[in-house]
């Protein structure tokens, strides 16, 4: 039976052509995932630092000694999500959190309850940090999220050290291959506590020598002050 009297040029065109389309759109993908790669071996705007695996370790079921009237936590079925917000919208950096954003962005990407810590002070929520799971078939990667003091309760080292290590700690345990955090290199404080924790820094991108190089300019005095403490208390047998 003839059905030329049905035949639509355009359709049968487009019909004929679709899986050329599709092969064109694949390729496109693949030119663009280089390129993205290749940008990526020049410049990468975060600096990303690398957490050892054996420091780690050594948090696996630490028990934290913190100043008093302060608790630090896993969060549970009954955190409040409005205060966890809160906290993270007082950096102003860290882009607008609402209640549904912790939960999609934060807990609901938490690998067990410890891959997230709250400090609380006197029962108020006052600093914050989590992880997230990136791993790929050949690299079981862990990846530190934001990290967030309330000012008013910052300098106070053990804080910032149980929540920087409270909830790296879980990959350790898992035995991850590797764990690294980003940050924006104008985030001194944070950057000096990790280097001065035996954390280290990644060199990722090109532009990440350059970045390094001035970070560590930046942060001579105090990393030398920080060491000599640390050999200091060493010498007078405090360890
Ligand atoms: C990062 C953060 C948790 C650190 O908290 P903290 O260590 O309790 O408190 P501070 O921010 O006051 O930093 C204090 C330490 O940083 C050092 N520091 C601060 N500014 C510095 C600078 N410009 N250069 C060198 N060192 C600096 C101080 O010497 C101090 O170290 P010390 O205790 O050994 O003397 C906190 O600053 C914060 O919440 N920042 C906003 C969010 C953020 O940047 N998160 C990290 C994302 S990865």
């Amino acid at each position: 039976m003839c059905r030329s009297g049905l035949f639509n040029p355009v359709e049968e065109r487009g019909k004929k052509n679709l899986p050329e389309l599709q092969s064109n759109r694949k390729l496109l993908m693949k030119i663009l995932e280089k390129v993205k790669y290749l940008l990526r071996f020049f410049y990468h705007k975060q600096v990303q630092i690398n957490f050892p695996i054996p420091i780690l370790r050594q948090y696996i079921d630490y028990k934290w000694h913190l100043p008093e009237g302060y608790k630090i936590c896993s969060p549970d079925a009954n955190v409040d999500l409005k205060a966890w917000a809160d906290l993270l919208n007082l950096d102003g950096q860290f882009g607008q959190w609402t209640s549904e954003k912790v939960k999609s962005d934060i807990v609901s990407q938490m690998i067990t309850p410890d891959a997230a810590s709250l400090m609380f002070f006197k029962n108020h929520l006052v600093g914050c940090s989590s992880s997230i799971d990136q791993s790929s078939p050949k690299c079981k990667l862990g990846i530190g999220m934001w990290l967030m003091i309330n000012p008013s309760h910052r300098g106070k080292r053990k804080i910032v050290h149980a929540l920087t290590f409270r909830s790296l700690a879980i990959f350790a345990m898992l035995n991850y291959d590797k764990v690294v955090a980003f940050t924006d290199a104008y985030r001194l404080p944070a950057i000096y506590f990790y280097l001065s924790n035996g954390c280290l820094p990644e060199y990722d991108s090109l532009y990440s020598f350059i970045q390094w190089w001035r970070i560590k300019k930046r942060l001579k005095p105090a990393l030398e002050r920080a060491k000599s403490h640390k050999s200091n208390w060493r010498n007078n047998g405090a360890v």
